[in-house]
């Protein structure tokens, strides 16, 4: 809509488009075993090419009583790659059903989920609002030199940057933005990001599902994943308990404490009523074992031997990692089979490889790689 109040003609092409991808929707029916969740979503839309492969991966350093596998979500195709795209086919879904044309999601300024929305949502035919924060290692970034960053501008997302560098102002921001698009004649959708009540966790039980099919349950001993707003090990959670428990379940948490990242995800389980009473620690490490260390969790902090070891693995293997999530947890996984086997319930392991390799697309991280900047 123009300042002035009228449709112009971008409006109409945009609508369109919206329309046409409103026939692409259809009634969403969860896995048996996850019918009875609360909040279960109506819609579904096709984003991404599923069931993505399962391989052997030959990491270096790896003890030779291990095998590792691969499951390789940055295959995923929807949106550039990564799992993100898996939470989108819900939040779009549920965009197009209730008539909205735009969309207004949050993140740090580096964020694959928010590139993840910028994309998809475009492809859709929704205007993108983006409410974003800065790391506080990243306070002078280019803001031309960050993969993601740089992406969304090319998309034409409309992009915020908060002044105050932290998330809680951003995710404010996105309550701020919708009022103001509404009084202006929008209407807009705002993309939840792990908080109670986000239909994104479907994505990741239909992910487990497509686990199941792969025989993962049978065939592998542990699973491992990287965790930032826990949806993805909320959704696993509910998979694995509800399906023999028979993984064990290993999140490494890259921008927050353990406890914080156990409170998030209780707050998740218990939204959905898996289990309605609080969690105790003793029952949360019984469904999953979360980790944090300061080497995982400092954000877009990439030390000497991470750059190394997102090189090395690049060279061996041909995986290109996302330094963040899937460089430091894959550097991490190594670390524990050196150096505390016993933490793995067998010898056989799943790595989900989130994707989205954007990310090494980074000021900080092509800094580090070039050997200009590398932080100890
Ligand atoms: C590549 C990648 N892996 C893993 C995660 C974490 O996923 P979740 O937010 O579901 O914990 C993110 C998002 O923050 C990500 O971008």
């Amino acid at each position: 809509m123009a300042a002035n109040g009228k449709h112009s003609s971008d409006d109409n092409y945009l609508k369109e488009i919206r329309k046409d991808a409103k026939k692409r929707l259809y009634e969403y029916v969860a896995p048996k075993w996850a019918e009875d969740l609360r909040g279960k979503p109506k819609l579904k839309i096709d984003l991404f090419q599923k069931r993505t492969p399962i391989l052997k991966w030959f990491l270096p350093q790896i003890p030779s009583d291990f095998e590792i596998y691969i499951k390789r979500d940055d295959l995923t195709g929807g949106a550039i790659s990564g799992h993100k795209v898996r939470r989108l086919e819900f939040h779009l879904a549920e965009a197009l059903a209730t008539n909205c044309d735009t969309l207004i999601g949050y993140g740090c300024i580096t964020s694959n989920n928010c590139r993840t929305l910028a994309v998809s949502g475009k492809e859709l035919g929704f205007d993108v609002h983006l409410s974003l924060y800065k790391t506080l290692r990243l306070k002078k970034p280019s803001l031309s030199f960050i993969g993601n960053y740089y992406i969304n501008m090319i998309l034409g997302a409309h992009l915020y940057l908060s002044p105050e560098s932290t998330e809680s102002s951003s995710q404010k921001k996105q309550t701020e933005l919708k009022q103001r698009l509404s009084v202006a004649g929008y209407s807009p959708y705002i993309v939840c990001s792990g908080q109670p009540g986000d239909v994104g966790l479907f994505g990741y039980i239909d992910c487990f599902e497509e686990l199941i099919t792969q025989g993962v349950t049978e065939k592998f001993s542990d699973l491992v994943l990287s965790c930032g707003s826990g949806l993805t090990a909320a959704g696993f959670i509910i998979g694995n308990y509800r399906n023999g428990g028979k993984l064990r379940l290993h999140a490494y948490s890259i921008n927050r404490s353990e406890a914080e990242l156990k409170k998030l995800i209780s707050d998740l389980l218990k939204d959905v009523n898996f289990l309605p009473e609080d969690f105790s620690d003793e029952r949360m490490s019984s469904l999953i074992n979360i980790e944090e260390e300061s080497s995982l969790s400092d954000y877009c902090v990439f030390t000497a031997d991470h750059v190394e070891f997102v090189s090395e693995t690049a060279k061996r293997t041909g995986i290109l990692l996302d330094p963040n999530y899937t460089g430091k947890s894959a550097y991490h996984m190594v670390k524990k089979l050196q150096t505390a086997p016993e933490t793995f319930q067998g010898k056989k392991i799943l790595f989900y490889n989130t994707g989205s390799v954007i990310s090494l697309m980074t000021e900080t991280f092509c800094r580090a790689i070039t050997g200009n900047g590398i932080m100890d």
